[in-house]
């Protein structure tokens, strides 16, 4: 029934809802590694096989198969149908849900946010605009001082708002928007005495973006440094919400996605000046209260974070809290350990790209950063020991193979003091408190439990794997296409997943967790989960390619000989030729396909994995 919905309602939904804390909700969850686990509520268990991952938004369960997304979730948690089950999430999230697209309130807000975007959009041109133009030469000696490049400069859409208070405003209007509108979208105050100002006059503009590349918000910082406050934000509005957004995310992104790990920063700046060296992977937290939103939006992004607060005492304080709601978050979380007093953009600017990179090679992981800390002031009474042993349990307990967990059992031993059997037991008593009495469970098979007969397991095999390389490799895409597409897969769930998938990639949209399960049928979401929860470090795609593409040519050979003996059987001698014919050209093919093969073979570095 999902067809119903305008899907970008259905997204919206999902992109707002985070199904950790959902499930949540129902289901104790504990960290093991990239993913949460917990004792599966849809059949009984007592060591847990139900899986849900941040960063894909979605949920299995390696015991009965049970998968898909938020929304799925709910409709089988609480016996709901699709509809009642989004309905009960858009309301969560603040939205009201449109019985149909063409519901007055749904149009209303739509017509509202847009009205909202395009504002911020004209803003953003006014602002780029005044920067480079005659009025700019403040704020580009500004720059000019700071080192910014304008190539940097440009990359992130900086802007000036000049000093005369109302030219935001005569542009705005000239365009054919309202002051209210801009009062409205905070891009305009009004002063004691009723007039109306641009709110960021005087100041260079930082625009900030969703990771789609919608701006949504701006930040301004005074060029002189004697004017309060430093920085001035848009305050919130129905498209901005500070705790939401995460500054040179939609810059960062592909990095992110690429590279494994994001850096973390507090200031527009430390992440401006990171990019400008070539350091593309950092995003900064807007501030320094970093939220559980914005962790969990890296989250879809990587499994891994650096944590680069400034070095003076707010940036420690806050490093301390942003760790653990990373942690929390499903990360694996790294301290950056910079020099007394200083921020990244201090630190690069002083002491270059190569000391920032051996900063980032010395990192501290959490459990030692932690650890070290705890123990700095000297833990004496048996009381003190504990009491710093029981701070970190909770982290120890996130740590997902058995490996990490004895190699950081000893390290926290040694760290407080205490023998190790005795970290060891108060773990296990942690966790037999804290949640489900869990052994760690060697992960089985995802796809068993989606064998359907008649399909050989190797058929199922490839078909996932394929598509898994294509949600991780989105470029294959052409390849897969040049194969076959649809045709190469024969169990209908993998075939929707592709069809969601290809369907996404063709339309240029950003394969975030909602787009695909906002086009998935239901039946599919199972698999879905099973395909998109498992990680697989090196995926033989090309095999599995190779492989698809021969099982198609042996099910159309097979056809083909079934409407050849039905053509002889009939005497239709025209018939005949033509099916001879066709199975002429499909041998040419497949001996050129093998061909094409022998040559891709020679070609020194075309390894299984990873397509670069
Ligand atoms: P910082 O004061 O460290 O700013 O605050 P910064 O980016 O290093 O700026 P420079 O280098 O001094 O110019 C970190 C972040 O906190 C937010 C901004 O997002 C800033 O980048 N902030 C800070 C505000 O929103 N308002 C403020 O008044 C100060
Ligand atoms: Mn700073």
């Amino acid at each position: 029934m999902r067809g119903y919905m305008p899907p970008e309602f259905v997204r919206e939904v999902l992109d707002r809802t985070d199904i950790v804390l959902l499930v949540g909700e129902y289901v104790r969850l504990q960290r093991r590694g990239k993913n949460y686990v917990g004792l599966c509520p849809f059949h009984p268990e007592r060591t847990p096989s139900f899986t849900v991952s941040p960063q894909k938004q979605f949920f299995y369960c390696f015991g009965c198969g049970a998968g898909g997304d938020a929304i799925k979730f709910l409709m089988l948690r609480e016996k709901l149908d699709f509809l009642e089950a989004l309905e009960k999430l858009a309301a969560r999230a603040g939205l009201s849900l449109p019985p149909q697209s063409s519901d007055p309130s749904w149009m209303a807000r739509r017509r509202e946010l847009e009205e909202g975007e395009k504002l911020h959009r004209l803003a953003l041109e006014f602002f780029t605009a005044m920067l480079w133009g005659e009025k700019g030469a403040p704020a580009r000696r500004y720059l000019e001082k700071r080192g910014v490049s304008e190539e940097a400069a440009r990359r992130f859409g900086l802007g000036y708002a000049p000093s005369e208070a109302d030219s935001l405003l005569h542009f705005l209007q000239a365009q054919g928007a309202s002051v209210e509108a801009a009062l409205k979208w905070g891009l305009a105050s009004r002063t004691a005495t009723g007039q109306v100002v641009c709110r960021f006059c005087g100041r260079l503009i930082f625009p900030i973006f969703t990771p789609q590349g919608k701006v949504v918000g701006f930040g301004g910082r005074a060029l002189d440094d004697t004017v309060q406050p430093k920085y001035l934000n848009s305050p919130e509005t129905p498209l901005f919400n500070k705790r939401n957004e995460l500054y040179a995310l939609a810059q960062a992104k592909e990095t992110i996605r690429t590279q494994g790990f994001a850096v973390m920063v507090e200031g527009y700046f430390d992440a401006l000046s990171l990019h400008q060296f070539g350091f593309t992977y950092a995003v900064a937290s807007l501030g320094t209260s970093l939220t559980q939103e914005q962790a969990s939006k890296l989250a879809r992004y990587t499994g891994k974070v650096y944590i680069a607060y400034d070095r003076d005492r707010a940036g420690e304080a806050a490093t301390w809290r942003g760790l653990d709601i990373l942690d929390q978050a499903g990360l694996e979380v790294l301290v950056v350990e910079l020099p007394e007093g200083q921020d990244p953009d201090e630190f690069l600017r002083s002491a270059g790209p190569a000391a920032w990179e051996e900063l980032l090679a010395r990192s501290l992981p959490l459990l030692v950063y932690k650890g070290q800390r705890l123990a700095a002031g000297g833990l004496v009474t048996a009381r003190d020991k504990l009491q710093a042993l029981r701070a970190l349990l909770p982290n120890l307990a996130h740590l997902s193979t058995w490996a990490e967990r004895e190699e950081a059992i000893r390290l926290v031993s040694q760290l407080t003091g205490m023998g190790w059997e005795v970290v060891r037991d108060e773990l296990q008593r942690f966790e037999s408190e804290a949640g489900p009495a869990t052994g760690l469970k060697s992960s089985k098979n995802a796809k068993n439990k989606h064998e359907i007969s008649g399909v050989p397991r190797a058929q199922i095999e490839a078909e996932t794997k394929v598509l898994r390389a294509l949600l991780r490799w989105p470029e294959l895409l052409a390849q897969v296409e040049a194969e076959g597409g649809e045709e190469l897969f024969i169990l209908s769930e993998c075939r929707a997943v592709y069809r969601a998938l290809s369907g996404a990639l063709a339309a240029g949209e950003e394969l975030r967790p909602s787009v695909l399960s906002g086009q998935l049928p239901e039946e599919a979401m199972g698999m879905a989960a099973a395909i998109l929860i498992e990680e697989e470090e090196a995926i033989p795609w090309e095999d599995c390619l190779r492989f698809l593409r021969a099982s198609r040519w042996k099910r159309r050979r097979r056809q083909l000989a079934g409407k050849l003996s039905l053509a002889e059987k009939q005497g239709n001698e025209a018939k005949v030729q033509q099916i001879l014919s066709e199975f002429q050209s499909l041998l040419i093919l497949e001996q050129k396909g093998g061909e094409m093969d022998n040559e891709r073979e020679r070609k020194p570095g075309r390894g299984a994995v990873a397509p670069e």
